[in-house]
């Protein structure tokens, strides 16, 4: 299996882990949609049994992965959200405490409290771009911690070496979920982290075709465990889904470039505009964490977060607007979308909670896409003119 040096991306995106099928020749990894193998003799078979436990397509992306993160090859999942709860089974046992970040997916907080809440597992959601905060956090016993950065929706970035040297430092764990920015634009372990989050049905795949997601690590004994967990609960990704997200994969760094550049154009609009009140992107001279964006990410990615004079009815108003921009609960595809995260990916929150995190109401998330800037922009014009009216 060809391997390519770490700068390479686009070609260890195209190739990496992957080489023309032995038996035909085709250039793509075929999709294997098969339940079984036959074995040659018992005991005695070409490494694949049953495709819960493993599968040549889904293995052809778990490498691809690899060779992108460098690291030993991904455990994929059928969800991001599979993802997480395998590096938890994987992680916690009764008893076990949990740091979150304060602004992090709806969802991860939803499973932290909900499901794994009642089998004794504590969570606690802490300011994470704020190291004393952290470290406060760490005073009680913490098996983990689990950070976003930037966070989805605020795109409030957490200074991810910083936080691995106090997590280590009190015995812990660090996760970082790095959708947002993927191996093109941030590497989390390199700045110290144990193991990366993905979900794929964001920009690695990046069409809105699948869902999936993806736990990597260093660690031998830790991927063994998630490996584990992958079979046991009987939560892989499936074939074809992997299939399309390899495709997906071979153009993640071009794909990148383009959605960081049409976002920072689009966030420069907002920022001009004079019915909108803040607008928050990573490479904004104004973001107010800007150098550690500069220190810590390849390019500014793909999200904002804007909120309009009027508050939210008038935010409201604006996501009701759009024509070309779709109303919508994903990110990170070619097509842009917009979302209400008060209502729709951070409804698990408490008000209290969102208001703490700085996710109010009138908040818009804008998952900007792969469209020419200026069509977006068009149509983010007029979708603002609404915003004054009654
Ligand atoms: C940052 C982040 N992590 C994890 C997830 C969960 O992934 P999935 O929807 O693929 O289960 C999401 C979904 O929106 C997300 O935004």
């Amino acid at each position: 299996m060809p391997t390519f040096p770490a700068d390479r991306l686009a070609t260890r995106a195209i190739h990496g882990g992957l080489v023309p099928d032995p038996a035909t020749g085709a250039i793509l990894t075929p999709i294997h949609q098969t339940t079984t193998y036959v074995q040659e003799a018992v005991g005695r078979h070409k490494g694949f049994t049953y495709t819960r436990s493993g599968n040549p397509t889904v293995a052809a992306l778990e490498r691809n992965l690899g060779e992108l993160e460098g690291t030993p090859p991904a455990a994929a999942f059928a969800t991001g959200m599979a993802a997480l709860t395998a590096l938890c089974l994987a992680t916690l046992k009764s008893g076990d405490r949990v740091v979150l970040s304060d602004v992090i997916y709806g969802g991860t907080v939803r499973l932290l409290r909900q499901v794994l809440g009642p089998f004794g597992v504590r969570a606690a959601l802490v300011d994470t771009s704020d190291l004393e905060a952290v470290r406060r956090g760490l005073e009680t016993e913490t098996r983990l911690v689990v950070i976003e950065s930037p966070g989805n929706p605020t795109l409030k970035l957490t200074d991810i070496e910083a936080v691995a040297l106090a997590s280590h430092a009190a015995g812990a764990l660090l996760a970082v979920d790095n959708t947002l920015l993927t191996p093109a634009l941030q590497a989390p372990l390199a700045l110290g982290a144990d193991v990366v989050v993905y979900s794929t049905t964001k920009y690695i795949e990046g069409h809105n075709a699948t869902v999936g997601g993806a736990l990597l690590t260093r660690d031998p004994e830790l991927l063994a465990k998630i490996r584990f967990a992958q079979n046991a609960v009987g939560f892989p990704q499936a074939p074809f889904e992997a299939w399309l997200t390899l495709r997906g994969i071979k153009t993640l760094p071009l794909r990148m470039e383009r959605h960081s550049a049409n976002a920072l154009a689009v966030a420069r609009f907002l920022e001009s505009h004079p019915a909108v009140r803040r607008v928050a992107h990573p490479w904004l001279e104004s973001f107010s964490q800007y150098d550690l964006a500069r220190r810590q990410q390849r390019a500014g990615g793909g999200m904002i977060a804007f909120e309009v004079h009027g508050g939210t009815d008038a935010g409201i108003r604006v996501m009701n607007n759009v024509r070309l921009c779709a109303l919508a609960e994903n990110l990170g595809a070619v097509e842009t979308l917009i979302t209400h995260p008060a209502s729709m990916t951070h409804a698990e929150l408490r008000p209290e909670e969102r208001a703490r995190a700085g996710i109010s109401d009138g908040l818009i998330r804008l998952s900007v896409g792969l469209e020419d800037p200026e069509a977006i922009i068009e149509d983010l014009t007029d979708a603002l003119v609404h915003a004054g009216d009654d």
